[in-house]
C-alpha cells in the first residue's frame, strides 16, 4: 500500500507545497498550454509542484517519459517526452540522463529498463499496473504455443517482461497490423488483447490470427450502440476510437490509431467536433493545441493511470523511489522482443 502519509510528511520538510497565485503567475507560460482544460485555481495548487519537480529533474539529471493518459499538470507541465507506448519505446533508447521517471503504467517503465538496463528507472506508485498485462503470463504463452505449433508469438507492448521474453517480438497499437502482415508464417498468435488481435484480423485478412482473451478495462466498455446513440445526438461529431475498443465499435468509427495516431489524426483533419473513444486525459491534453476543434461525448478513466500524480512524481524523484528492476536474463531475452518491433517499425517506416 502506498504510504501518504510517510510521503506528505517528508514532503512537507523540505517543500513549499502550499497554493500559490503568484507562483502561478510567474509560470504563465506553461499554464497557457493547458488552460483549456484547468482552471487557474487548481493552477496556482499545481504550480509549486511542477516548479520544484523541474528544479529537482535538473539537479538529479532525470527525465520524464509520459504516456498520452497522464493528466494535462503531468503532460504539460513536468513531462521531457510525451507519446504513444512506441514513441516511449523508442524514446528510452535514446535517453541520456542518468535516471528515467516513468509517468505511465508499470510495462512502460519495465520496457524503459529493458531498453536501459544500466540506467535507474524510477515509477512514482508501483501500483500503477494494467488489466491487459496482468492477463497473462509466460505460461499462457507456453500454452497458446503448444495450441498453434510453430505460429510466431505478437505480444502487445502491454505485458510483464516475462511475456515479452516468451514472445517472438511486441507491437504497439501503432504497428501492430504492419507487424503481423510483415511476418512470413500464416498463423500468428496475438497476446493478450483480444480486441487489438480481432481489429488486426480484419485489417490483415491474408493472417490467421489467434488470440489471447485479455481486454482493456477502459476500452472494453464502449458499445457499437453507445456511438450510434451518440451520433444521432450529436450527427456532425467525428468518433476516432483506439483499436483496444471491440471491433464493432471500431467499425462504427472514422478512424481508429494509437494515441499518437489519434492526435495525427485530429490535428490533420480539424473537425469541428471530435470524440475520442479512449482515455479521458487525451482530450484534455490536446485541447489547448487545437482550439477549433470541440470535444465531446463521453471518455472512460483508466484507474491505473490515474495513480501517478504531481505528489507522487516529486516523491519519486525526492526520494529516488520507487525503483523498477528486471531479472537480467529476462531482460535479455525481453529486450530482443521489444527491439524487433523498434527496428521492424523503422524498416516499415511506421
Ligand atoms: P498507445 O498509447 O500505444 O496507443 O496505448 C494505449 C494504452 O492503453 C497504453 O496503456
Ligand atoms: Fe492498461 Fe487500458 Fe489502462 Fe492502457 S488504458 S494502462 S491498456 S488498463
Amino acid at each position: 500500500m502506498f504510504d501518504f502519509d510517510r510521503m506528505r510528511d517528508e514532503l512537507a520538510l523540505h517543500y513549499d507545497l502550499a497554493p500559490n497565485p503568484e507562483l502561478a503567475a510567474e509560470m504563465s507560460d506553461i499554464y497557457a498550454r493547458m488552460d483549456r482544460v484547468i482552471s487557474p485555481a487548481d493552477w496556482a495548487v499545481f504550480a509549486p509542484y511542477v516548479a520544484a519537480i523541474n528544479t529537482l529533474k535538473k539537479e538529479k539529471n532525470a527525465v520524464i517519459l509520459a504516456h498520452n493518459y497522464m493528466t494535462p499538470e503531468i503532460y504539460h507541465g513536468v513531462a521531457d517526452v510525451v507519446g504513444d507506448s512506441l514513441a516511449l519505446a523508442i524514446a528510452a533508447t535514446e535517453v541520456e540522463a542518468d535516471i528515467i521517471v516513468q509517468c505511465g503504467v508499470h510495462f512502460m517503465a519495465e520496457t524503459s529498463k529493458i531498453l536501459n538496463p544500466a540506467k535507474t528507472v524510477l515509477i512514482p506508485d508501483l501500483e500503477a499496473g494494467c488489466s491487459l498485462a496482468e492477463s497473462i503470463t509466460a505460461e499462457g504463452v507456453a500454452e497458446m504455443r503448444a495450441k498453434y505449433p510453430g505460429a510466431p508469438v505478437v505480444s502487445y507492448v502491454n505485458t510483464t517482461a516475462e511475456v515479452k521474453a516468451a514472445s517472438d517480438i511486441c507491437c504497439t497499437s501503432a504497428n501492430a497490423a504492419q507487424i503481423v502482415a510483415a511476418l512470413p508464417e500464416e498463423t500468428i498468435i496475438m497476446t493478450p488483447d483480444q480486441f487489438l488481435a480481432q481489429n488486426v484480423a480484419n485489417m490483415v485478412p491474408e493472417k490467421n490470427v489467434v488470440w489471447w482473451a485479455g481486454s482493456c478495462i477502459v476500452h472494453e466498455q464502449y458499445t457499437a450502440q453507445d456511438i450510434r446513440d451518440f451520433r444521432e445526438w450529436h450527427p456532425s461529431t467525428r468518433v476516432i476510437a483506439h483499436p483496444e475498443c471491440p471491433p464493432e465499435v471500431v467499425a462504427e468509427a472514422d478512424f481508429s490509431g494509437s494515441t499518437s495516431g489519434i492526435l495525427d489524426y485530429v490535428t490533420r483533419e480539424r473537425p469541428e467536433h471530435a470524440m475520442l473513444v479512449t482515455e479521458c486525459s487525451m482530450a484534455s491534453n490536446i485541447a489547448d493545441q487545437l482550439p477549433d476543434v470541440d470535444f465531446v461525448g463521453p471518455c472512460n478513466m483508466c484507474p491505473y493511470m490515474k495513480k501517478i500524480t504531481l505528489e507522487k512524481i516529486l516523491w519519486s524523484l525526492h526520494a529516488g523511489v520507487m525503483e523498477v528492476t528486471v531479472d537480467p536474463d529476462v531482460a535479455d531475452k525481453a529486450r530482443h522482443a521489444v527491439q524487433r518491433m523498434i527496428d521492424l517499425s523503422r524498416e516499415l517506416g511506421l
